[in-house]
């Protein structure tokens, strides 16, 4: 069984709800529709009923009832949420008037349907960018006890079997920190050997990018690198990690062997951190247009409950993808 369809048969056997806050949008109704035909796990769309009915039917989707929706205007929680958020954002000026206000907002009510366990997951950002999703997630959701920063991991898989985990990897962090310190870039790293453990059950092997392998090169930005590996190996002392290493080092056994003969993840990474997000962000999309790698995610990370933001060009089959790996993060897989 590949790992896609694993992630689907996994999310089929936990059968957790998910909410779709975009619920006018096509993708994601479509997708909403596969994951109900196939049983994959159960979906809660928020709008007005015969709205959403009368979309999914212009789409050709006929089992749209399946969904449950909930109606922003008519929520008997509403209250109860907005109580809520004002107790956890008193002090940042978050009244219940001003929690009403944002609740108005789809991804707010969707963020505070998991925080309050009323749905098990959510996926978004079909249409809206990556700030508006994941900004009521941080104040609401927040992180997993002693992880400061959420962050992002794409699972990337090659035809070229000779690398990575033969062809597979997981590239961070590729979505959310724009300019991770060093602290932060660990913790990145450290989270990214998690679902990497999780997901594909696989020994991650991390290396720690930059333009320097081992010291071949001196700079601010390298040391930030070499840092960070520092800090992740006490945070994970079992962890298999290493840098900081040229790309070529860290995935080309041969190469990896010649820049750092005495590292035993040079050559052999299938977890690439890289060192901020202008490189991930660029790094993923090379791989995924140029090299044509099947590409699942972004995959959030840290986050107390699982919040998944999608890319906004995401096809019907990845944001089906995301929905099934945010059914899996709810079952704690
Ligand atoms: N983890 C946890 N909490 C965070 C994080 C994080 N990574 N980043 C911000 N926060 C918290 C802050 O501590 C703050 O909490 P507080 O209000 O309780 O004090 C809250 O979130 C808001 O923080 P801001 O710094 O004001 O966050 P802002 O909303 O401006 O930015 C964001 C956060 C949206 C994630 C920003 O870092 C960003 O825009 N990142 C880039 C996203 C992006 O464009 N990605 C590329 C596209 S995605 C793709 O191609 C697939």
């Amino acid at each position: 069984m590949n790992l896609r369809d694993k992630i689907i048969s996994n999310a089929k056997k936990h059968n957790k709800k998910i909410v779709l806050p975009e619920s006018m949008e096509e993708r994601t109704l479509k997708a909403a529709s596969w994951i109900l035909q196939n049983e994959v796990g159960q979906i809660v769309l928020i709008g007005k009923k015969d709205k959403i009915h009368e979309e999914a039917k212009s789409l050709g989707i006929k089992n749209i009832d399946k969904a449950e929706i909930i109606d922003p205007d008519n929520f008997d929680k509403l209250e109860l949420y907005a109580e809520i958020m004002e107790e956890m954002r008193k002090s940042k000026g978050c009244t219940k008037d001003v929690a009403i206000g944002l609740l108005k907002n789809p991804l707010y009510l969707a963020t505070m349907m998991v925080k309050h366990g009323d749905a098990d997951g959510e996926v978004a950002g079909a249409m809206n960018a990556t700030g508006d999703v994941l900004r009521p997630a941080f104040q609401f959701v927040k992180t997993l006890p002693g992880i400061s920063v959420v962050s992002s991991t794409f699972i990337m898989q090659l035809d070229n079997e000779s690398i990575g985990e033969k062809g597979l990897f997981f590239f961070s962090d590729c979505a959310v920190n724009p300019d991770p310190n060093e602290q932060e870039l660990a913790e990145i790293a450290v989270s990214t050997a998690k679902t990497a453990r999780d997901i594909a059950e696989i020994e991650p092997r991390v290396a720690m990018l930059s333009f320097s392998t081992k010291g071949s090169a001196e700079h601010a930005l390298v040391t930030k690198v070499r840092n960070a590996t520092i800090i992740a190996r006490k945070l994970d002392p079992n962890l298999l990690i290493d840098g900081e290493f040229q790309l070529d080092a860290a995935i080309i056994e041969s190469i990896g062997k010649k820049k750092a003969p005495n590292s035993y993840i040079a050559g052999r990474a299938n977890v690439l951190i890289f060192p901020d997000l202008q490189s991930g962000n660029i790094g993923y999309k090379l791989v995924q247009r140029m090299a044509g790698a099947l590409t699942i995610g972004p995959i959030l990370q840290g986050m107390a409950k699982p919040i998944s933001d999608l890319s906004r060009g995401a096809t019907v089959e990845e944001i089906v993808e995301v929905i099934a790996i945010t059914a899996n993060q709810a079952a704690g897989i």
